[in-house]
C-alpha cells in the first residue's frame, strides 16, 4: 500500500519495497542544496535514490537537471512519481540500473549525491522491515559505497563535491584509507556525524 510523508518541503510517496524516507537526511538534501551554490555548472547525480526523496529536496528551486540511479524497479516508479508531485518531472531523469552500469564514459557532473546501503551483511536481521536490497553493504557493509566512490571517481568534475552517507564515522575512516580516496584527486573535505549515519564530503580539486 503506498504511503506518503512529509520531507522537508516535499510529499513522498512510497511502500514497503523500498526504504521508509528517513527524516534525519534532509540533512543531506540542504548540504546538497548548499553547495550547487559553489559547484560548477551542470545537472546532479544521485546514486541509490530509492525514492528519489534525497536529491529532489536538493534540486528543487535550484534550476539543476537531476539524474537518479536505483536497481529497484519501484523505488525509481516513485522517483518518477515523487518528482511529478514536486513538480520537477521535465528536469529529472530516473535510470533503473545497477549503478556500476549507469553512465556513459563522457557523462560529468559537479554534485553527486548517494546513500548506499551500509549495513554489514551479518546485522542486517537488526532490520526486519527494510528490504535487504535497500540495506545489505556486503561483509564490512561498504561493499556499495565502494562501487559508488568509483563512479565518483569516474564522473565527478574538477571542482565539484559528492556527499556520500555511511552508517558510522568508522566506516567513513576507514574508506578515506583505500583508493580512490588515498593519494588521487579526491580528498575527503569533512565528515557531519548524525545520530543514524554521517555524511561525507569528497571533493574533486579544480584543474588548474
Ligand atoms: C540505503 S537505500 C537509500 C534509498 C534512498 N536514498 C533513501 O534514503 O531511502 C539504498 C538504495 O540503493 C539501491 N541499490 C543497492 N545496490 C545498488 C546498485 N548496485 N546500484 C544501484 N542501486 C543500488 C537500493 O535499491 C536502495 O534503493
Amino acid at each position: 500500500m503506498t504511503e506518503h510523508l512529509t520531507f522537508g518541503t516535499l510529499r513522498i510517496a512510497f511502500d514497503d519495497r523500498v526504504l521508509r524516507p528517513r527524516e534525519w537526511t534532509t540533512a543531506q538534501s540542504t548540504w546538497a542544496a548548499d553547495l550547487l551554490g559553489t559547484v560548477p555548472a551542470g545537472p546532479v547525480l544521485e546514486l541509490c535514490a530509492g525514492a528519489g526523496h534525497i536529491g529532489l529536496l536538493a534540486v528543487v528551486g535550484s534550476g539543476r537537471r537531476l539524474v537518479c540511479v536505483d536497481a529497484s524497479e519501484a523505488a525509481c516508479e516513485f522517483a518518477r512519481a515523487n518528482a511529478r508531485a514536486a513538480g520537477v518531472a521535465d528536469s529529472v531523469e530516473v535510470r533503473h540500473s545497477r549503478l556500476e552500469e549507469a553512465l556513459a564514459r563522457d557523462e560529468l557532473f559537479p554534485l553527486v549525491i548517494a546513500d548506499p546501503p551500509w549495513v554489514p551483511a551479518a546485522d542486517t536481521g537488526r532490520f526486519p522491515e527494510d528490504p535487504l536490497t535497500a540495506i545489505d553493504g556486503g561483509g564490512d557493509g561498504l561493499d556499495i559505497a565502494r562501487a559508488c566512490l568509483a563512479v565518483i571517481a569516474g564522473h565527478l568534475l574538477p571542482g565539484g563535491s559528492a556527499l556520500l552517507q555511511l552508517g558510522t564515522a568508522a566506516q567513513a575512516t576507514a574508506l578515506a584509507a583505500e583508493s580512490p580516496l588515498s593519494g588521487g584527486d579526491l580528498t575527503v573535505v569533512e565528515v557531519r556525524e548524525h545520530e543514524r549515519g554521517v555524511l561525507v564530503r569528497i571533493d574533486r580539486v579544480s584543474a588548474g
